[in-house]
């Protein structure tokens, strides 16, 4: 397949693009950065297309790539319902003069779990990719639905919606901002202990990003039997923030860490439980994650976290 990954440098786009060149697929990779372009994706047989896809100028390039080719995946940084249904509206105008008869394309777009955050509880709190996205505890995630529903309503592709969990990693996205910094901080200063956000129940549910990425290369590849749908990218049970946090303990040599509250909706957002198992990627296209939890393999994560992304 051809396939454009929106995104391409980013936590998540860039796993995803590496594993559709691995799949062995013709990959564009889209950034702002000429450098990124040069260093990052000509070297790993990612075609650059450097530009800025929100201005016209940008919509322009890639939306002629975008013309010829089968798939093309968002994983831009989150900007909002207007910033992500105005990139999917250029790309339905992008592929609609395509002959009549011609296969749909695929458009991937990629979401959040905290839409589905219903916090702790019992089974009644217990969510998966088919029940009604409500986000009733995190509100200000709630705008994803709005291009979810466009994504997954379009009639004219193949619209699926990847949802990924707390993703982990190479550089630990906001694992590292919000658990692995804190730790590394108190050991430069010489502190015995680190502070870190946790919930009361300390429940995440979370997703290594190369098991993330190989449910957006499978998803794509079988995207006739997979449109409509969203898809949840988690492991099939939580981990927990503080296994994870004795595990920095352990590793570092420090004594302990202290709970501190979150300090905006980002970091309330992170520490909220979603309590959900997966079962659509592994019944449609055979996924099943395999890396280790976090806490499980800290050894290896917390290494690739400080000397930085791989
Ligand atoms: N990370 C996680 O744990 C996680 C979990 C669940 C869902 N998500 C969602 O998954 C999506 C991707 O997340 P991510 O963590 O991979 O993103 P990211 O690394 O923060 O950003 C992805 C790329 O977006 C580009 N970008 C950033 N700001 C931009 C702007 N203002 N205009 C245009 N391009 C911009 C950057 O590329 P260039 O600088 O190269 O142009 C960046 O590399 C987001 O919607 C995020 O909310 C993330």
């Amino acid at each position: 397949m051809k396939v454009l990954v929106l995104g391409a440098s980013g936590f998540i786009g860039s796993a995803v693009t590496h594993a559709f060149v691995r799949a062995g697929h013709i990959v564009w990779g889209q950034t702002r950065s000429q450098e990124t372009a040069d260093t990052q994706f000509s070297p790993c047989e990612i075609i650059p297309v450097v530009c800025d896809p929100t201005t016209e100028d940008g919509r322009v390039i890639w939306t002629n790539i975008a013309k010829q080719i089968d798939v093309v995946v968002d994983c831009l940084a989150a900007g909002g319902a207007d910033q992500a249904l105005g990139i999917f509206n250029a790309f339905l105008e992008a592929v609609k003069g395509r002959p009549e008869g011609s296969p749909r394309p695929t458009y991937v777009y990629c979401s959040g779990h905290y839409v589905m955050a219903r916090g702790y509880g019992g089974l009644d709190e217990w969510s998966d990719e088919r029940q009604p996205a409500e986000a009733p505890i995190n509100k200000g995630t709630i705008w994803r639905t709005k291009i979810e529903g466009a994504v997954v309503g379009e009639q004219s592709i193949n619209g699926i919606v990847v949802r990924p969990a707390c993703v982990y990693g190479s550089s630990g996205s906001y694992f590292g901002d919000y658990h692995f910094k804190p730790a590394l901080d108190a050991l430069e200063a010489g502190k015995t202990e680190f502070e870190s956000i946790i919930s009361d129940n300390g429940k995440i549910l979370t997703i290594h990003k190369d098991d993330a990425a190989d449910l957006f290369v499978r998803v794509a590849e079988a995207a006739p039997a997979c449109r409509g749908e969203v898809f949840l990218s988690a492991n099939p049970s939580t981990d927990n923030i503080r296994d994870i946090l004795d595990a920095i303990v352990r590793i570092t040599g420090l004594k302990g860490w202290k709970a501190k509250k979150p300090a905006d909706a980002y970091e309330t957002a992170w520490i909220t439980p979603l309590l959900a198992r997966p079962s659509l990627g592994q019944a449609l296209t055979g996924w099943q994650p395999k890396r280790m939890a976090v806490s499980d393999g800290m050894d290896v994560y917390w290494v690739r976290s400080s000397a930085g992304a791989c």
